[in-house]
């Protein structure tokens, strides 16, 4: 897989005009993009056709959560050509996985599957008091994570700080799926736990999901390219390529 196959970028804009904007100054310098809630429901769902237009691949960050029916079926939908990839959440069981993976499968091969674990925006307080469990955030999640393999998921969403341990407890096979990248050379925003491109594919990140250091950038493909040099450094260090 090429370096610039790696890098996600997200799309977080409110309109399709902005986001359109994006993608045009980027080019080829990206084939890969994150399209989530707010953007879906704001274009009604015609940024993906766009995207799809231009022969870029798109990440539907839509985050299912429902039983397993509901979500299986809407899973069926999200496996439109071009779409490579797309989530739910674990917390919906493992019951709600398989038949995901058992409905998407009949029809789709190559999709993967990702499953959030514990939204970070929680605290270990707030865990504690919307699942009444004194269980530490990062073990909740490695179960979620376990979870998700023995029900055929092809991967999850974490930290690069965590990419590391989930290669070594489920395999190399089992993707992550990385925000929280920054590089030196950009602002950290209001990310705390943060890693530079290359560090994140030396610690077992497969995919990186990058937006504010590429979409605010005043010259967005010099950044996007950027990234992708990191990325490739990294790759090389990690003896990947
Ligand atoms: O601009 P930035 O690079 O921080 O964007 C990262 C993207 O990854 C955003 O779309 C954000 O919602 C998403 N994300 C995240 N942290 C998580 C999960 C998703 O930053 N834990």
């Amino acid at each position: 897989m090429q370096a610039k196959d790696r890098m996600i970028i997200a799309l977080d804009f409110p309109t399709m005009t902005e986001a359109i904007e994006l993608v045009e100054k980027i080019g080829d310098g990206a084939t890969f993009y994150k399209v989530g809630l707010e953007l879906f429901l704001n274009s009604s769902g015609k940024m993906i056709e766009y995207l799809a237009g231009k022969h870029k691949k798109i990440f539907l960050d839509l985050k299912f959560h429902d039983i397993p029916n509901t979500t299986a079926m809407a899973s069926v939908f999200a496996s439109k050509e071009n779409v490579f990839m797309y989530n739910v959440h674990a917390t919906g069981g493992k019951k709600m996985m398989s038949k995901v993976v058992e409905e998407v499968r009949k029809i789709d091969e190559k999709s993967l599957l990702i499953a959030v674990t514990i939204l970070t925006s929680l605290s270990q307080e707030e865990v504690k008091e919307t699942f009444m469990t004194e269980t530490s955030i990062k073990d909740l999640a490695m179960n979620l994570a376990r979870l998700a393999k023995e029900s055929g998921m092809n991967g999850v969403v974490c930290s690069p700080w965590e990419a590391k341990y989930i290669k070594e407890a489920l395999g190399e096979e089992f993707k992550t799926v990385c925000p929280g990248v920054r590089p030196a050379w950009s602002a950290t925003n209001d990310q705390t736990r943060i890693m530079t491109p290359k560090n994140a594919m030396m610690n077992g990140c497969d995919f990186l999901v990058v937006g504010r250091p590429i979409t605010k950038h005043e010259d967005p493909a010099l950044a996007a390219r950027l990234v992708v040099e990191e990325i490739e450094e990294g790759l090389k260090e990690a003896g990947k390529c």
